[in-house]
């Protein structure tokens, strides 16, 4: 099993859309595919036909996880995320076992695990990424994008020199991108600049289709096959799988 999670403590980089098509892409190819919500708005719930309710938060009123999991309107299931998970997240504030989710999640069996985290680096966060076998982050090509996911590389690097975790950065995925925009292709060479071996060559170009399907609650990948963001989510999700085939 692989737990990877997503993250970006900025909000609207295209955290979930990546998790919920990637979750999907991945459980297309016959390998059987978590996605956990640990974001208290519950969006790739939705977006997956989930209901918010039933999160990880109930595993510390006693209930084993695997009450817990639903199946999605897509080929992976869902553990959901909602309110509750703020109360998770006191309770992984005020309690040092680390890598909650890890152990709550050891029994199962699944190929892989995608955690869609929070917009922030609160304890569930970083209970997610010391959970984690790695971390894949969504950017969007901006001006400011390099120094928000300064403070995560070097939140992910502190835990695993510190022996919490054997986390380590899968890649940067570079999202909504609009190729006719000048200052998207300018972060964009800086970034390939800055992270050449972590940069994915997939981009995620902005396509209104993978706006749309969660109101479906549908993965693009799913609701819209054809669509050039289905598409380059497909794309993806090859990539990764080749990566994590080659030893690094
Ligand atoms: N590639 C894309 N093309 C068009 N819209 C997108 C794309 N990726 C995300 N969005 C939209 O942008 C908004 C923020 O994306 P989301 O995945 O929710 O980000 P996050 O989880 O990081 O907050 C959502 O409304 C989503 O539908
Ligand atoms: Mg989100």
């Amino acid at each position: 099993m692989k737990i990877i999670s997503i993250s970006n403590q900025k909000g609207g980089v295209g955290k979930t859309t990546t998790a919920v098509n990637l979750a999907q892409a991945i459980a297309a190819t016959n390998r059987k595919t978590l996605l956990v919500d640990l974001d208290p708005q519950g969006n790739a719930s939705t977006a997956s036909g989930a209901k918010k309710n039933n999160s990880l938060f109930e595993t510390t009123l006693g209930k084993h996880v695997s009450e817990l999991i639903q199946t999605s309107s897509n080929q992976y299931d869902v553990l959901a995320g909602g309110e509750d998970l703020v109360a998770l997240e006191v309770a992984l504030r005020n309690n040092p076992t680390k890598g909650h989710i890890a152990k709550s999640l050891k029994e199962l069996d699944y190929d892989f695990v995608f955690i869609d985290t929070p917009p922030s680096l609160s304890s569930l966060t970083l209970d997610a990424l010391i959970s984690s076998d790695g971390t894949l982050i969504p950017l969007q090509c901006e001006y400011y994008s390099l120094e928000g996911i300064t403070s995560l590389v070097n939140t992910i690097n502190e835990l695993t020199n510190s022996g919490l975790t054997n986390n380590k950065i899968f890649g940067i995925i570079r999202t909504m991108v609009d190729k006719r925009n000048n200052l998207t292709k300018d972060v964009s060479d800086d970034l390939e600049k800055h992270f050449p071996e972590l940069l994915f060559n997939t981009l995620i170009p902005r396509n209104v289709k993978l706006a749309e399907a969660p109101s479906f609650g549908l993965a693009g990948t799913n609701y819209m096959p054809e669509s050039f963001g289905a598409k380059a989510y497909l794309a993806l999700a090859g990539e990764l799988l080749r990566r994590l085939e080659n030893v690094r």
